[in-house]
């Protein structure tokens, strides 16, 4: 199947927010409070990442999404090249495992031209799939949100990883 990937324009965000609630309840079961999922709202989302696709420049930076078939978007992510890090990347549950994550993050990481990072939540199999795309894990650090300190380690490329 091929995968295509390409900057998000705003009228992707009603997507993209539908990506993200629907990966984040499946992945982070039981990572993360259920109560924080069940509260999770599409359209807060959409207006997030509408705010963020505008604004290539804020935290989150630029936003790719990725299409494969005739489903619409199967995942997206974002990339901040004044942080050198991948600050967000989700293939939809139902599109995983067909190559969609590794086109978006060689994307990302070719849009970066350098050293690539990104923080992975402790407990999250994607650490596996990071390591599968040649990242090591480094250093590791605690963030308090919703009331619980979460534990994530940083992943880092040295140099922009070739396509495997
Ligand atoms: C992690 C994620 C982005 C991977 O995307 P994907 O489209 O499923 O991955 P791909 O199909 O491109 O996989 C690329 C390679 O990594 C491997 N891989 C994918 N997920 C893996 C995992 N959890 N553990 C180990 N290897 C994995 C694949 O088998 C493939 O290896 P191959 O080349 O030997 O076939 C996706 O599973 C996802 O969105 N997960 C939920 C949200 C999340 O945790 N995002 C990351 C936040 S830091």
């Amino acid at each position: 199947m091929g995968v295509t990937v390409r900057p998000a324009r705003e009228d992707d965000a009603e997507a993209i927010a539908g990506v993200h609630v629907e990966t984040w309840r499946d992945a982070y079961a039981g990572l993360l409070p259920q109560e924080v999922l069940d509260g999770l709202s599409r359209r807060r989302q959409m207006r997030r990442w509408r705010r963020a696709i505008r604004d290539p420049e804020g935290e989150l930076g630029q936003v790719f999404v990725a299409g494969a078939g005739a489903d619409g978007i199967a995942g997206f992510g974002s990339v901040s090249r004044e942080a050198g890090e991948i600050t967000t990347l989700y293939v939809r549950p139902g599109a995983q495992r067909r190559g969609v994550g590794r086109m978006l993050f060689h994307c990302m990481a070719e849009f970066l031209e350098g050293p690539v990072s990104l923080w992975v939540l402790d407990g999250n199999p994607a650490a596996g799939f990071y390591e599968r795309l040649g990242g090591r894990p480094g250093v590791r650090a605690t963030v308090e949100r919703w009331g619980m300190e979460l534990g994530r380690t940083r992943y880092c490329w040295p140099v922009t990883p070739k396509r495997i």
